[in-house]
């Protein structure tokens, strides 16, 4: 959680545009609303269209309470009270943020002498317990989330007393990012009050005053310990007045012309939040809806009991939303509050009217709880079975309980580890995701009519238990099952396997039934797979480093002409199979003879990186280089070049630019890099090279994939890690394909091992510089973040980083002025023009969402590179998809996390001698 942000300001822009479309009378889309129980579909009063919900669990019942007439409360559902959970899947849209409500009217609908009390669940992740304390008053819960997959889960669970049941689900699209937080993946906000203050009847205010159906809970309305503890002086004012409330997920203006004023000077109320005590996201919404003359003010503090320092900030509405009838919204992102609030609003000494209060949310963070780390694998087996009974129980596989035929380990992160599925009429191959589940233990697939082989298990390795008889599986018994070291049952009689067995099944202690398969017979032994074992990284890396320092030391002094080639080197431990192995990752010592003739002796210059000038050059076999000359006598240049060599020299990415080799000759050093044809990421973006042929979106996203694959690799996949620190769009280079790689390791240091900083002169480059670096002159991996979400918002933008007139007046800053606009909800107001429409609005917020919390100013508060990666990586998914793009190969982020295990084990099994002979690899 975020530490206290001051009193601050949401700030809003030009949305006035929004607004004038705002007004339209049919129901918004994104809007369901179901009637637990209902029979039909109908349009309410408030014209909100309800549909039955249609669930094969539970029992409906009709019910009847005096001063409750809508439709949607005549019924209900309600189910057993066993220890099953019992939930709603809705659809939604991934990447957007919706308001979430549940309600539960009782009415006695089971006649029994104990109310019901229950928890409910959002997927994995308890939201609340529901009480039932008079039968005829409504329960309802709120909650505001980020959708992060294409469906999200209501459950309901853990019946304490009664039966649980529910009257109502309701679902709200938002379209702008008002409740976007920057801990929104982890957290989802729990609704606690939403007060419209000065209410003119005790009638809520919602649909369609307000388009996205918040419901705005009038002042009057008496709660025990609600809103109490009123300042005598408090008054109620309104207006007819129309008022400017900037952007459409503002409160709607009827709830800000009703207002309460403290004629004495205080506004002082009480009131209990459930949930609390908690860290609160809250808002307060003021107007000024009186006219005041000219000479008087209207200035007041906010005082919380606990929080000294929010009393010193003084709220001037005249001033903070300049003009009448303007909304002015301050609020805080992250406040402790207790359960039972007490505040007060007092006027300044200098104020010459009391204070003024229009509305207020409050919303409690509530952490989520991922689930189970097997819910995308077997909801992709439940895929195959979409129409069979036990696939509908919906939520968490894991938790709060598992579903009726699955058994999950009981760790934090549950696992799947039995699958029983027997006699469930399953047709069709064995679900291959099946494999994926790397908890499983036990797996009873028997009497289905499943077809086909028996898939590969080695990704199961704690398996012990198979049951798959009785169906008609065919092919052999494959060796793969050798490979599981706890198997110990294994039974696939009555199907009509064929072929040998291997002879491990056979052993006395292993309990095998392979009758009723005519053609599958006992044979010998066939060795299965060879596996091989590989030199020590760590040896390959001394050699390495030996080899360039005595590469380094031969040339001091000397003659010209010497050459030398080193011995293939290897990073010591590698990320992915992406790193290229084979002799061109040789450093190699150049003459330099060699290098004035093939740059035709310093001819073409094609740049000026940080501490030299690049010139192009071509080799005798052909082969383009860029040569970079570094600064001659200059002490960092020397320290710059010894270091980058050595670094480079050891690491090997396809998005890391290639140094070739290195050449050093009296008062000259030179890197012979492999050469880039397409210039730099800056020269695409807002350089000469943008003239008529501008990159669009798309492959600025692969552009962003391919760097921060480059910047993993440095900070994960190098031992000891390394810091980049001067990444710019200027050391982003296109290969001939417009492949992107990073360049300029000129600034790299390597990370202290085991330490997660190390210090040093701050060095980078102005626009790109971590601001907490260069205060604490701490250097971190997270420095390299601070820089990538620069690179990512010049993507977005195509605007330098810094500026002297693009960003108006005050801002020279890329990082400012975008946040700025991104956090009032006005992402179309940093978009580079020359995008024109062609991008997904979803994936352009995705990237601009991440970029500013990669700009965070605390390091600790910056993702890693590798989830800011697999957000680029889902926002390609989600251009493809709008672009229709479904021939695409299958690169799916949501399974390629998965594929994970898979992928290793096939490397292990399938690797031949011939391919590991005689080199050193990292594994
Ligand atoms: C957001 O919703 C409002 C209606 O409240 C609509 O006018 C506006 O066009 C929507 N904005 C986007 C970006 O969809
Ligand atoms: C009820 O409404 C839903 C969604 O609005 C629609 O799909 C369905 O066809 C409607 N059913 C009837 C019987 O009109
Ligand atoms: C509820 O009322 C409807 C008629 O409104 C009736 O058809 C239905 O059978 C009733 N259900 C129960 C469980 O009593
Ligand atoms: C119905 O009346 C009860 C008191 O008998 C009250 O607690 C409840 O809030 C009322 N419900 C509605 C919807 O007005
Ligand atoms: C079920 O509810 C009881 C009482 O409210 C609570 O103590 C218990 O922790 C809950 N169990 C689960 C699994 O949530
Ligand atoms: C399997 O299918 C048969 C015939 O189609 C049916 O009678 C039986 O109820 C089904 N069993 C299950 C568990 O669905
Ligand atoms: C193997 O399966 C067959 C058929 O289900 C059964 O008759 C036999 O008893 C089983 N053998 C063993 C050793 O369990």
């Amino acid at each position: 959680m975020q530490n206290r942000v001051p009193f601050f300001f949401l700030s809003s822009f030009s949305l006035v545009l929004l607004l004038l479309l705002q007004l339209s009378s049919a129901q918004m889309p994104g809007f369901v609303s179901l009637d637990c129980g209902g029979k039909e579909n109908f349009t309410d009063e408030i014209g909100l269209n309800w549909t039955p919900d249609k669930l094969m669990y539970g029992e409906i019942s009709n019910i009847s309470v005096a001063n409750e007439t809508r439709k949607q409360y005549t019924t209900l559902r309600h189910f057993p009270a066993d220890s099953r959970k019992y939930c709603y899947t809705l659809d939604v849209v991934s990447r957007t943020r919706y308001l979430l409500r549940v309600s539960f009217l009782y009415g006695n609908f089971d006649a029994n002498n104990v109310y019901p009390k229950f928890d409910i669940f959002i997927g994995a992740t308890h939201w609340s317990t529901i009480v039932i304390s008079d039968a005829n008053t409504i329960e309802t819960r709120e909650l505001i989330f980020l959708a992060l997959s294409p469906t999200v889960s209501v459950c309901l669970s853990n019946a304490t007393t009664g039966k649980p049941f529910i009257s109502t689900v309701e679902l709200r699209q938002f379209n702008g990012s008002v409740y976007y937080t920057y801990t929104e993946e982890h957290f989802y906000l729990s609704v606690s009050a939403r007060i419209n203050f000065g209410a003119d009847s005790d009638a809520p205010i919602r649909y369609p005053d307000d388009p996205f159906d918040r419901i705005w809970e009038s002042d009057s309305v008496k709660k025990a310990n609600y809103l109490v503890d009123v300042a005598a002086g408090t008054r109620k004012i309104s207006t007819n007045k129309s008022i400017d409330v900037n952007s459409d997920e503002l409160p709607p203006m009827k709830v800000m012309q009703t207002a309460v004023v403290g004629t004495n000077g205080s506004l002082t109320y009480r009131l209990n939040l459930d949930g609390f005590p908690g860290f609160a996201w809250a808002v307060t919404y003021f107007a000024e809806i009186e006219d005041l003359a000219e000479n008087e003010s209207r200035k007041f503090r906010l005082v919380l009991p606990g929080h000294a320092d929010i009393s010193k900030a003084v709220v001037n509405i005249e001033e903070n939303a300049p003009g009448k009838y303007r909304l002015y919204e301050p609020g805080y992102t992250n406040l402790s509050l207790p359960f039972v609030l007490s505040f007060r609003f007092g006027k300044t000494s200098d104020s010459s009217r009391g204070p003024l209060l229009n509305a207020m949310e409050i919303n409690e963070y509530l952490e989520k709880n991922d689930g189970s780390p097997d819910g995308e694998v077997i909801s992709s087996v439940l895929s195959h079975y979409s129409s069979a009974d036990w696939a509908q129980e919906g939520g968490d596989p894991c938790l709060p309980v598992p579903w009726s035929w699955v058994r999950c380990s009981s760790d934090q992160q549950p696992k799947i580890i039995s699958i029983l599925l027997s006699g469930k009429n399953l047709t069709g191959n064995i679900p291959l995701d099946i494999t994926k589940l790397t908890g499983l233990v036990e797996l009873r697939l028997d009497g289905n009519m499943l077809t086909g082989p028996i898939p590969d298990f080695t990704g199961c390795m704690d398996l012990k238990i198979i049951h798959l008889e009785n169906n008609q599986l065919t092919g052999a018994l494959p060796t793969s099952l050798t490979n599981l070291p706890n198997l110990r049952q294994l039974y696939v009689q009555n199907n009509m396997l064929s072929g040998t067995i291997p002879s491990d099944l056979l052993s006395s202690d292993f309990d095998l039934n392979f009758t009723g398969n005519t053609n599958l017979h006992k044979g010998s032994r066939k060795k299965s797979h060879l596996y091989v074992i590989i030199g020590s990284a760590v040896g390959a890396a001394v050699l390495l480093v030996a080899t360039i320092i005595s590469c380094l030391v031969m040339h001091k002094g000397k003659t010209k002409y010497y050459e030398q080639r080193s011995l293939v080197s290897h990073p010591s431990q590698s990320m992915d199979s992406s790193k290229s192995i084979g002799p061109s990752e040789a450093a190699h010592c150049f003459s330099f003879s060699e290098i004035e003739n093939s740059t035709n002796n310093f001819e073409k210059k094609i740049g000026s990186g940080g501490f030299g000038v690049v010139y192009y050059g071509k080799l005798k076999d052909g082969k383009e280089i860029a040569v970079k000359v570094l600064t001659s006598n200059s002490y960092q240049g020397k320290r710059e070049f010894s270091n980058e060599v050595t670094l480079l020299s050891r690491i090997h990415h396809r998005n890391l630019v290639q140094l070739l080799g290195y050449c050093r000759d009296e008062g000259n050093s030179m890197l012979i890099y492999e050469f880039m044809h397409n210039g730099t990421l800056k020269e695409h973006l807002y350089g000469p090279l943008t003239h008529g042929r501008s990159i669009n979106w798309m492959k600025r996203l692969e552009i962003a994939e391919d760097s921060a694959k480059g910047i993993e690799y440095l900070h994960t996949g190098c031992v000891p890690a390394v810091i980049h620190r001067d990444l710019k769009s200027s050391n982003i280079l296109l290969d001939i394909q417009m492949r992107a790689k990073v360049s300029d390791f000129g600034l790299s240091k390597l990370a202290v091992d085991g330490a997660s900083h190390v210090s040093s002169i701050v060095r980078g480059t102005v626009g790109y510089l971590d601001p907490e670096y260069y205060i604490s002159q701490q250097l971190t991996d997270k420095s390299d973040i601070y820089s990538f979400g620069v690179i990512l918002l010049e993507l977005i933008s195509g605007q330098e980083a810094i500026s002297n007139d693009s960003f108006g007046a005050n801002c020279r800053n890329i990082v400012q002025w975008a946040k700025l606009h991104i956090e009032s909800g006005d992402i179309q107001g940093i978009i580079d023009p020359v995008l024109q429409n062609n991008y997904d609005l979803q994936s352009m917020w995705k990237i601009a969402e991440k970029a500013l919390m990669c700009v965070q100013p605390h390091g600790h508060m910056r993702p890693s590179i590798s989830e800011v990666l697999k957000e680029i990586q889902d926002a390609i998914a989600i251009e493809r998809e709008a672009e229709g793009n479904s021939d695409e190969p299958s690169n799916s982020v949501h399974s390629s996390i998965n594929m994970g295990s898979l992928d290793l084990v096939a490397t292990e099994n399938y690797l031949s001698i011939d391919e590991s002979i005689g080199q050193p690899t990292a594994r």
